[in-house]
C-alpha cells in the first residue's frame, strides 16, 4: 500500500491566519509515524507552493485572495494528478477548506464517477454571489460542481469534476440560504446533525457506504475538523458548537477502512494557532489512523 502526503499550506480561503500551519501541525503530531506503522509506504512529498498576496494591490473581486487561492490551487492540482497517475494514494494536508479545489481538479480527472464524503459542519456550497463572507474557502464543493468563479471552476483545464449526485455531505449544521437552495435544486444528500442524531452515526456511515458503493468508481473524503465538536477539536477558524463527537469521528473513520473504498482523502482547517497545544492535529492524525485501517488488526 502506498500513500503520498501533499502539504498545502493554504490560509487566504479565510480571514484567520494561521491555517497556513496546518501541514507542520499534523507533520509535528506524527502523522508519518502513525501511517507508517500500518506497514504503508509513505512518502511526503512536503508543501506545495502557495503564493503569498500582494497587500498593496487592490483586490479585483469580492472572493477574498481570489488570485493566489486559485494560483496555489493550480500547484495542488498538478501535485496531486501525478501522485494518482503513479498509482499512489493521496493525502493531503491542509491548509483552509479552499484547498479542496486542488485536490478534487487533480483526482476526479482518472475517475468518471468519483464520490465525495464532505465531512463538515458547513456546505461549502457558495458562489461569490449567495457567499456572506467573500471566503473562498466556503465555496470548494461548488467550484468543483462547475459553480462559481470561471478562475476557480477551470482550474485543471476540464468542469465540472463531480457530480451532485455522487455527493455526501455529513455533520453540517451550518448552511446559508444559497446552500440550502443549491442542495434542493441539484439533489445534493446531506445528513444534518439532526439526522446523525436520529439514526445514528453507524447508520448513516451504513448507508452512505451502500450509496456511493455501486454507483462511483472511487471516493474522496474531504474531512474539515470543524465538522467536529469544537470541544473535541477546537482548533479551527470556524468552529460551530454541536458536531460529531471524537467517538462518532472514529467510528465513521473505522467503517470507511472496513468497506475499503476511500481512494484519497484530505484533512484541512487545522489551525494550531487556535488550538490548545496542537490538540486538533493530534485528532486528526488519529481519525487518519483509523481511517487506514489501525482498528481492523
Ligand atoms: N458558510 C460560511 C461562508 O461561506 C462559512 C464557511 C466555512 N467553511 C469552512 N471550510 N470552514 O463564509
Ligand atoms: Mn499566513
Ligand atoms: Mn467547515
Ligand atoms: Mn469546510
Amino acid at each position: 500500500r502506498k500513500l503520498s502526503i501533499i502539504g498545502a499550506p493554504m490560509d487566504l480561503g479565510q480571514n484567520r491566519r494561521g491555517v497556513d500551519m496546518g501541514p507542520s501541525a499534523l507533520r509535528y503530531a506524527g502523522v508519518i509515524e502513525r501511517l507508517e506503522r500500518l506497514e504503508y509506504d509513505i512518502e511526503d512529498l512536503g508543501d506545495v507552493h502557495i503564493p503569498r498576496p500582494n497587500r498593496k494591490e487592490e483586490q479585483e473581486s469580492h472572493l477574498r485572495n481570489l488570485k493566489e487561492v486559485a494560483e496555489g490551487n493550480k500547484n495542488l492540482a498538478e501535485a496531486v494528478d501525478q501522485v494518482v497517475s503513479s498509482g499512489r494514494f493521496p493525502l493531503i494536508i491542509g491548509g483552509d477548506h479552499s484547498i479542496a479545489i486542488g485536490s478534487l481538479a487533480g483526482i476526479a480527472k482518472h475517475y468518471d464517477n468519483l464520490g465525495i464524503i464532505w465531512y463538515d459542519a458547513h456546505g461549502d456550497l457558495n458562489t461569490g454571489e449567495s457567499s456572506p463572507s467573500g471566503n473562498i474557502h466556503g465555496m470548494p464543493l461548488a467550484v468543483s460542481l462547475g459553480i462559481g468563479h470561471e478562475r476557480l471552476t477551470s482550474i485543471h483545464g476540464y468542469e465540472p469534476k463531480i457530480k451532485p449526485e455522487n455527493i455526501i455531505i455529513i455533520g453540517a449544521r451550518s448552511l446559508d440560504e444559497g446552500e440550502k437552495q443549491l442542495i434542493k435544486e441539484k439533489g445534493i444528500r446531506v445528513y444534518t446533525m439532526h439526522e446523525i442524531d436520529r439514526m445514528g452515526m453507524p447508520e448513516v456511515i451504513k448507508e452512505s457506504v451502500e450509496y456511493l458503493k455501486d454507483r462511483t468508481d472511487g471516493v474522496h473524503l474531504s474531512l474539515d475538523l470543524d465538522g467536529l465538536d469544537p470541544n473535541e477539536a477546537p482548533g479551527v477558524g470556524t468552529p460551530v458548537m454541536g458536531g460529531m463527537s471524537y467517538r462518532e469521528s472514529h467510528l465513521a473513520m473505522e467503517m470507511f477502512a472496513e468497506a475499503n473504498f476511500i481512494t484519497s482523502a484530505e484533512f484541512v482547517e487545522v489551525n494550531p494557532i487556535l488550538d490548545e497545544k496542537n490538540k486538533t492535529a493530534t485528532v486528526a492524525v488519529g481519525l487518519m489512523g483509523s481511517l487506514f485501517g489501525e482498528n481492523l488488526k
